[in-house]
Parts: C-alpha cells; structure tokens; sequence
C-alpha cells in the first residue's frame, strides 16, 4: 500500500503528490515545518507543534494555511489512513508559488500558501536500541543564520553538520559558537552534572524545542535542578552526562563528544530517567 500524504487539501497517493517548481519553499527555501511524534497512534504535544508554528508564520509574515483544528484533523486522518502506531508526521508550510522566481514576496491575498504533510512509520521509535546505546557527537562551528528560533526548512547545514559526523564515525553534531554549544544539528543540547541539568537558555540562537519545554518542567516536578546556561564543550567532557532531546528521538543520551567518553560512556541514569518520565507523561497526554 503506498503512503497517503496531504497536499493543498486532498489527501493522495504519495506518488502523486506535486508541488510547482515555482514553489518558494523550493526556489528559496521560504517555508516552515514542524516534527510531531505519533506514540500509540496518538500525537505528542500537538498543541506545542501547532503553537511554534503559528510563531514561525508570524515571525516571516506567513499566512496561516489552514486553523490549528483543521491542522489537527488532518495530522489525525493521516495518522489514520497509513495506520501509524509509532512514528512521525512531517508538516511543511511554504510561501507557495505566483508562478515565477521573484526575491520579492509574492501577494498574499492572490498567491496561498502551499501545505504538505507526511507520516514516517517508525516502529520501534520509544523503545529505541539507539536510545540504549547513546550517541557519539562531534562538534562542528554553527555557521547557520541568526534566527534559529523560526522553525524554517533551511536545513542544508545541519545536514552538512550531519554527514561531518557521520564521516567521523559518530551519531550527530553539536554546533558551537563563541565557543559556546547552541544545540545539536536538529535537536537540544544538554549537560547533567549531580542532580542538575544543564541547558542554553532560549533566545535566537537557538530552536524553543517543544521536546525542550516538556523535559525541563518534568525534570523540574521530580526535584532535579534546571540551570539554563551556556556551556563549552570542554566542560561537557567533563560532566558526569549529557543528552539531546527532539520530537524524533523524545531524550538521547550522549556518551562521547569528540573522542571523550562521558563517565563510564553508557548512557547516564538521568537521561534515563527522564527519557521514562517522559514517554509516561506525554503518552498520557497524547491526542
Ligand atoms: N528537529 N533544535 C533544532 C535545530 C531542531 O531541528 C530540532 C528539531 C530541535 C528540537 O525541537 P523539538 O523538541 O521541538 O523537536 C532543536 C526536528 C525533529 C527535525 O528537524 O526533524
């Protein structure tokens, strides 16, 4: 059975989806997306997906393709036609298309935006081997534009920062700037030292994961300390744990950053712990 995915209102095959080679999304990489995560065929923090998505629009002077509610059933039918237990659901907002290449935006009220969402079946996604393993990360320089808050599809770097890792025989990169650590090539960074969890705060170096926001209010509720400041990789070699957290990977524990194993490099009992609290918590809550 091929995969139903949704396009500009009609839901199709995947092989039949198009989208115009004038679309914005493609020629300038004017466009949004959100990850949400699909656990027991129910949705992970929907209305914290659909809350960033409504700021990204906002922040690029985007029209809203559709209302949140309509967003939610069409996550849902998805969900529903391609029979998705565990796995993902990509949303995709862009400018659209006026039919042309033109740097200036093209009209809202005669060009709409174009909407595309997809699932990815991923069984397996909670009880994760790579989750038990933990990660490998590299850094790499942050080189990426200044408003990292809006959640844009402008992904050639983190990709680039991707294959840097993967090269060197690792999971993933954690950027840095300043010599500070901004957050991984597509998720949040973090250190554990004692009982405390580390974290850059939020601002526009970085991307207000909605993964994030969770984990550090349960991390909160079960007496764990929450620091929100920058940290060096240097000191992250040194921390007793660290770990990354997204929408596809819920906590990941990090066992190396360049070559240097954390403690015994196994993943640490805090990211464990909140990686359980976690998928218990927002299992319950899912939609
Ligand atoms: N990435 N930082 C970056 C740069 C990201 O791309 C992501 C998510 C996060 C974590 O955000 P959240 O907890 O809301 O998923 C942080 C998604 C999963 C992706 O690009 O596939």
């Amino acid at each position: 059975m091929s995969r139903i995915v949704y396009v500009n209102g009609d839901y199709i095959p995947e092989e039949q989806a198009t989208v115009s080679i004038f679309d914005r999304g493609f020629l300038m990489a004017d466009g949004v997306y959100e990850v949400t995560s699909v656990l027991g065929g129910k949705l992970i923090d929907f209305a914290g997906h659909a809350k960033r998505l409504e700021r990204s629009l906002t922040e690029l002077d985007m029209p809203a393709p559709c209302t949140m509610d309509e967003l939610l059933e069409i996550h849902r039918q998805l969900v529903e036609k391609n029979g998705i237990d565990e796995g993902l659901v990509y949303l995709q907002v862009t400018r659209g298309s006026d039919g042309d290449r033109d740097f200036v935006f093209p009209d809202p009220e005669t060009t709409k935006p174009t909407l595309v969402l997809f699932t990815q079946n991923k069984p397996g996604l909670a009880d994760s081997p790579a989750a038990r393993k933990g990660a490998k990360v590299i850094s790499v320089p942050d080189i990426r534009w200044h408003r990292r808050d809006i959640k844009t599809v402008q992904l050639l770097y983190p990709s680039m920062a991707k294959m840097m890792a993967k090269k060197a025989g690792c999971d993933d990169a954690w950027l840095v700037e300043d010599g500070f650590v901004t957050e991984g090539s597509s998720n949040n960074a973090y250190i554990v030292k004692g009982n405390k969890i580390i974290t850059r705060e939020l601002s526009n170096d970085i991307l207000h994961g909605i993964t994030r926001a969770a984990v550090l209010t349960l991390a909160a509720e079960a007496q764990m300390e929450v620091e929100e400041r920058n940290f060096t990789i240097e000191e992250a070699q040194q921390a007793d744990e660290a770990f990354t957290t997204s929408a596809s990977a819920f906590v990941m524990p990090v066992v190396e950053i360049d070559g240097t194993k954390l403690g015994d490099g196994t993943p640490g009992r805090i990211a464990l712990r909140l990686r359980e609290i976690y998928l218990d918590e927002m299992r319950k809550a899912a939609v």
